[in-house]
């Protein structure tokens, strides 16, 4: 996608703003993708992830992915995101988790990397990298930071199609849905920057147990500030149901999904 400097750096803004609210912890809990640390677990029993590996998580949110895999696997991982306040909050997770010697977070954009060449033996990107307006830059950045043999898991929405005009909004960005492209595209984008594609692996129930999750936040939301009389500002309920009802329509169809891939820097 070929998109000009001020516009980008609005639209990695808005991205980031939009997941600091307390509307997407309402409607997508603590972990910011679809499979939450189920499928994290997934991406890295993949990458064959251990103790003393460097693990950089790209885009890392409120940092649940980057405490759970130091916790789970003992690598030591960095996470970058282009919000202050979801690396304040990130670090606050890993101070709690008494894990900041193996974890520690800072502001970052994916498309220039604040690393020096060839500093992880693995990378993650949940659920971002479909929002990145220059993604071919991005997977540029991550060979670059990668050693020789080092491998990078991707997990995110993929769409097979057409959206309908409905899904382009609020909730389609906060469920990562409107820039989705084709496991293929992802794929090629990789490869151009040097790697080899070792496996994709297709996951739509999760999205399709995401989008269940936040139409019955919505409805609980909904009844909550309707009783209350309160306003949530720039948001509309009945535009996020038909949003909502609609985005489980194209999963079900088969158009959107949602995937893992794994590729290796040779
Ligand atoms: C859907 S959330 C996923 C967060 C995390 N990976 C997870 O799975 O919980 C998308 C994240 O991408 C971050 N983001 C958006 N554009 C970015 C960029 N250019 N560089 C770094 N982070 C970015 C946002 O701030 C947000 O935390």
């Amino acid at each position: 996608m070929i998109t000009s400097a001020p516009a980008a750096a609005e639209i990695k803004t808005c991205c980031a703003a939009l997941y600091e609210s307390d509307w997407a912890r309402l409607l997508l809990g603590e972990s910011f993708h679809p499979g939450g640390l189920e499928l994290t677990e997934r991406l890295g029993k993949l990458l064959d992830l251990r103790p003393g590996q460097r693990v950089l998580d790209v885009a890392s949110g409120t940092g649940a992915s980057a405490v759970y895999l130091a916790e789970k696997f003992g690598c030591e991982v960095v996470g970058i995101d282009y919000s202050e306040e979801l690396v304040g909050q990130a670090r606050r997770r890993a101070q709690e988790a008494g894990l900041a010697h193996l974890v520690r977070f800072e502001l970052g954009d994916s498309e220039k990397l604040p690393f020096p060449d060839g500093s992880f033996d693995a990378l993650i990107c949940e659920c971002s990298f479909c929002t990145f307006p220059d993604k071919h830059t991005a997977a540029g950045e991550f060979a670059r930071v990668l050693r020789a043999g080092g491998r990078v898991g991707l997990s995110d929405v993929t769409r097979s199609g057409p959206l309908p005009p409905e899904l382009s909004g609020l909730l389609a960005q906060i469920v990562c849905i409107s820039e989705a492209l084709p496991s293929d595209r992802y794929a090629a984008l990789l490869e151009e920057a040097g790697f080899r594609i070792d496996h994709i692996e297709p996951h739509p129930e999760v999205l399709e147990t995401t989008v269940r999750n936040v139409r019955a936040s919505l409805l609980g939301a909904e009844l909550i500030f309707k009783v209350k009389k309160l306003e949530i500002p720039g948001v509309d309920f009945e535009e996020a149901r038909i949003v909502a009802a609609s985005a489980a329509r194209t999963i079900e169809e088969g158009t959107l999904g949602y995937g893992l891939l794994m590729a290796t820097l040779p």
